[in-house]
C-alpha cells in the first residue's frame, strides 16, 4: 500500500473536538495509507516511524485543504430546461401557479422521459462538472422526474453511471414521490401505490441508497409520504424528506419519527418540527438556492435550529425548476447572507454535516481513519471560501488518496 506524506499546508480539519475554528491546523502534515487518511496534525509532531514510511510526498505549496465538498441533496439528473417558466414567474406567476397549471415538475418528467439515458447522462455530466470543479467529491443525485418504472430506473443508472465514470462517489434517492404524473392526474393514493411497488424493484437492482418524497400541499400529503416511508423502512432504507418547503405540512415531524437522517428546505418549519428534528437526530438542509430563486421570503428558524443542536447542511438543491444551481460554493455565502450562518458553519455544513445528511460516517472531517477525499485551495484562510462569489479558488482535488 502506498503511504503518502502531504506537508506544508494548513489543515481545516472540521474535527469538532478540536479547539480551533475550523479544526485549524497551521503548519500541517497529512499521511494518506491507501485511500484513507492515516495520520494529520502538526508538521512537528509527525511520529519519525510513519515519516520514515511514506513512499511518496507532496509539497501543499501552502495550500489551505479541507475535506471534500460534499453536495448531500441534488436533483442533477434531468433533462431540458424551465427557463420559460423563469420569464412567467418574473412576470408575476408564482411557483404553485405554474405547477398547478400544468408546468414546474411536470415539464420537466416529460423532458426526461423523452431523453434516452446517453442523452441524459451528456446533460447531467455538464452539471457534474461544475460541481466537481470546485471540489465536490460525494454527491447525492435524486430521481424524480421519471415517475415510472422505466424512467425512474433510467435516471438512477444515469447517477450511477456518473459516479463510476468520474471521481465522486454518488449516493442514489429514489424520489419517485415527488409529484403525481399526469397519467395518475386526481389519484395520487393511486400513485403512492405504484411509488411503493417501484421501490424494491429499484433497491433489488442495487440503484437506491435512500428514500425520499416531496411532502407539500402540491405534491403529497402527510399521510401519503407515510406510506412511502413504511415501505422503505421495510427494506432498511433510510428516509428524507422535502418538508415545510411552502407551507408547514408536518413533514419534520412525521420524517422525525421514521429516524430521518435529513429534513430539506424547512422555511417553514415550526418549534415543533424542530424539536422533532433535535430528538431524532435529523440534519437540517438547508436550500439557500431555492429560497433566493423563488424569491422566497419566509426564513428558516436558524437561531431555533442552532439553539437545539441540529446539525446544518447546505446544499445545491441542483434541479431546473426551483435552483438552476451547480455552485456549491456560492450556496456558502448564500447560506451566511441570506441565513445568517457563520462561515464556520457553512463550511461544516458542505462536509461535516452533509456526510451526516447522508448517513455517512467515514467523511466530512479530516481525521485518521476515514476517507482520504480533500481539497487544495488557494485562499490563506477558511472563511474566504464563504466570502467570495463567484470565485473558484480550487487548486486540486484529491478522491480516495490519489490526485485527480
Ligand atoms: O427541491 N420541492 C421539490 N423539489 C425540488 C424542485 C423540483 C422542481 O421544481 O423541478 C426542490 O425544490
Ligand atoms: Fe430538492
Amino acid at each position: 500500500m502506498t503511504v503518502q506524506l502531504w506537508r506544508n499546508c494548513r489543515v481545516a480539519s472540521l474535527q469538532p473536538s478540536h479547539p480551533a475554528p475550523y479544526g485549524l491546523i497551521d503548519d500541517a502534515a497529512l499521511v494518506l495509507e491507501g485511500e484513507y487518511i492515516a495520520w494529520v496534525g502538526p508538521r512537528g509532531e509527525l511520529p519519525a516511524d510513519l515519516a520514515a514510511r511514506c513512499t511518496r510526498e507532496h509539497d501543499a505549496g501552502g495550500a489551505l485543504i479541507t475535506p471534500g465538498l460534499i453536495d448531500c441533496h441534488t436533483h442533477l439528473v434531468y433533462g431540458g430546461d424551465r427557463a420559460h417558466e423563469f420569464e412567467l414567474r418574473l412576470q408575476g406567476a408564482s411557483y404553485e401557479d405554474v405547477a398547478r397549471a400544468g408546468g414546474g415538475i411536470a415539464s420537466t418528467v416529460k423532458a426526461t422521459r423523452a431523453a434516452s439515458e446517453d442523452e441524459l447522462q451528456t446533460q447531467s455530466l455538464r452539471r457534474l462538472q461544475a460541481l466537481l470543479a470546485e471540489g465536490v467529491t460525494t454527491l447525492e443525485i435524486k430521481s424524480g422526474y421519471g415517475l415510472a418504472l422505466a424512467h425512474e430506473r433510467k435516471a438512477l443508472r444515469v447517477a450511477r453511471a456518473l459516479g463510476h465514470l468520474h471521481p465522486v462517489d454518488v449516493r442514489t434517492t429514489f424520489l419517485g414521490a415527488h409529484a403525481v404524473p399526469p397519467e395518475f392526474a386526481g389519484r395520487a393514493d393511486d400513485y403512492v401505490d405504484e411509488v411503493i411497488r417501484m421501490l424494491p424493484l429499484l433497491h433489488a437492482e442495487g440503484l437506491v441508497d435512500a428514500v425520499d418524497a416531496f411532502c407539500e400541499r402540491i405534491a403529497f400529503s402527510a399521510a401519503q409520504t407515510e406510506r412511502v416511508f413504511e415501505a422503505a423502512h421495510a427494506l432498511g432504507l433510510p428516509v428524507k424528506l422535502h418538508a415545510e418547503q411552502l407551507s408547514d405540512s408536518g413533514g419534520a415531524q412525521l420524517a422525525a419519527r421514521y429516524g430521518a437522517i435529513s429534513c430539506d428546505h424547512l422555511e417553514w418549519l415550526s418549534e415543533e418540527g424542530a424539536a422533532a428534528m433535535a430528538a431524532a437526530g435529523s440534519v437540517a438542509v438547508l436550500l439557500p438556492g431555492a429560497f433566493y430563486f423563488l424569491r422566497e421570503t419566509k426564513l428558516l428558524p436558524v437561531t431555533l435550529l442552532r439553539e437545539l443542536g441540529v446539525p446544518m447542511a447546505i446544499s445545491t438543491d441542483c434541479n431546473p425548476g426551483s435552483s438552476p444551481c451547480t455552485s456549491l460554493l456560492l450556496m456558502l455565502n448564500m447560506a451566511c447572507t441570506l441565513f445568517r450562518l457563520t462561515p464556520e458553519e457553512a463550511l461544516a455544513g458542505v462536509t461535516r454535516h452533509a456526510a451526516k445528511a447522508l448517513g455517512l460516517s467515514d467523511r466530512g472531517i479530516i481525521a485518521a481513519g476515514l476517507r482520504a477525499d480533500f481539497v487544495l485551495w488557494d485562499v490563506a484562510h477558511p472563511a474566504q471560501l464563504a466570502y467570495a462569489m463567484g470565485a473558484n479558488p480550487r487548486l486540486q482535488t484529491v478522491f480516495e488518496g490519489e490526485v485527480v
